[in-house]
């Protein structure tokens, strides 16, 4: 924290090499180290900066996924920073509690950035989360999960080699860049906030002796109650806070099961079928007592759709957002700053897509008419568009305004990303 109260985090974007295998190195990128970024974390209220400092041989990004923020902080592609350069973004934390996280974001080549290693968590705090009563001593009984696939060639170097032409379907799965996993638990109640941090790959979690956890969290923010599950279903840049319960001397395999991708050519080709094993869960012969999750959890209040006062619609279709591919300099939505709207998601290929917007959280409204899945009740900032279905968001565009600055909204299946499927809108 600096003398004016801003707190200030320092990242290194950085070329690095990674032993994922004894013997052999992996050439990869990361901030700060070799693979990966440390998790950053603020509060409501709190002023931050990030130095970023760019020491890779090519232009970077970083972007703060889930952040409500002006769009010259956004870190998307119109804030790339040089080879050799530097960038000090700050913003005010005006959002509740929730696990967020940052990678970059330059045109056309985030699938490459990301999966070599670069990205990290990003997480808020507020009061009103801190007295949930929620498991909250980090790396203790509150553990970030960074779920992602890789493929190697044979002489153990990352490959984005592909057989779906969507991306990597990595065979080797990582948990915070670890293969094979494992976490201890020294109490009976275990927080873990999953990242999906893949480029492409869906995952179904579960647990292999199907027990179940609850899901207290989803993308932006706490659940208004949590929601007792068996699985559940993260698209490439999604979160979830899930609470599980351990016996003492006990373990048990987070794993991902088959998933519902809906009608896609090629199910095969996107692990839809897959089972994987994640992260194994090895309880202490003593826990210590967690206390029981709350019934009720924070209530951040919910958008009402008769404040609604434009209403938008976009179909992903030939990896086209509504026709177009991405052009940087091209606006395609403006939009009126402290008003509320409702954007109408389409996936009309026969393919995996799923649709984030920046700056924004936002509500699902409905899903083909119907109410949301408890998992689709809280705020989110990406959600999986399965093909032929139509998503009806809402979402209120607070505060921040810059005719000449656009926010994006995208697949976050990069290499989707990278090729097109995104547009840019401003707010006014
Ligand atoms: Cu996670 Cu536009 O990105
Ligand atoms: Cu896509």
């Amino acid at each position: 924290v600096d003398e004016d109260g801003t707190r200030v985090f320092r990242l290194t974007a950085q070329e690095g090499s990674t032993s994922f295998r004894d013997g052999v190195d992996t050439e990869t990128w990361g901030f700060n180290g070799d693979f990966l970024g440390p998790t950053l974390r603020a509060r409501r209220g709190e002023q931050v900066a990030v130095e970023v400092t760019n020491t890779l041989g090519e232009s970077t990004s970083v972007h703060w996924h889930g952040m409500h923020l002006p769009p010259e902080m956004d870190g998307g592609p119109h804030q790339e920073v040089a080879a050799g350069g530097t960038w000090r973004p700050t913003w005010l934390i005006d959002q509740p509690a929730a696990t967020l996280w940052y990678h970059p974001h330059p045109h056309g080549r985030t699938e490459k950035h990301v999966y070599l290693g670069m990205s990290g968590m990003f997480i808020l705090d507020d009061d009103e989360a801190d007295a949930a009563g929620l498991p909250s001593e980090y790396g203790v009984d509150d553990i970030p999960v960074i779920v992602q696939d890789k493929s190697f060639t044979e002489d153990g170097q990352l490959t984005m080699a592909s057989r779906v032409p969507s991306g990597v379907m990595g065979e080797t799965i990582m948990v915070n860049g670890t293969i094979g996993a494992v976490q201890e638990v020294s109490t009976e109640l275990v927080r873990l906030r999953v990242l999906n941090g893949s480029t492409l790959r869906t995952y179904n979690f579960g647990f292999d002796d199907d027990r179940t956890f609850q899901l207290v969290g989803t993308d932006g923010g706490l659940l208004a109650a949590p929601h007792t599950t068996t699985r559940i279903q993260l698209s490439p840049g999604e979160r979830a806070e899930i609470v599980v319960a351990m016996e003492a001397g006990s373990e048990t395999m987070l794993r991902s099961y088959p998933q519902q991708l809906g009608v896609i050519n090629d199910a095969q080709g996107y692990g839809a079928f897959d089972t994987l094993d994640i992260l194994r869960l090895v309880a202490a012969d003593d826990l210590a007592p967690s206390g029981a999750v709350p019934d009720v959890l924070p209530d951040y209040g919910r958008l009402d759709e008769a404040d609604v006062a434009t209403t938008r619609t976009f179909v992903m279709k030939n990896l086209r957002m509504n026709g177009q591919f991405m052009d940087m300099n091209r606006i395609d939505e403006v939009v009126t700053v402290d008003t509320t709207e409702v954007w109408v998601v389409r996936n009309e290929d026969p393919m995996p897509h799923n649709f984030h917007i920046h700056d924004v959280q936002f509500e699902v409204l409905s899903v083909d008419g119907a109410p949301p899945p408890p998992e689709l009740s809280g705020r989110k900032d990406t959600i999986y568009t399965e093909p032929g279905r139509e998503y009806r968001l809402i979402m209120r565009f607070e505060h921040y305004a810059n005719p000449e600055m656009p926010y994006m909204y995208h697949c976050h299946l990069l290499r989707h990303e990278d090729f097109g499927l995104m547009g840019q809108f401003v707010v006014v």
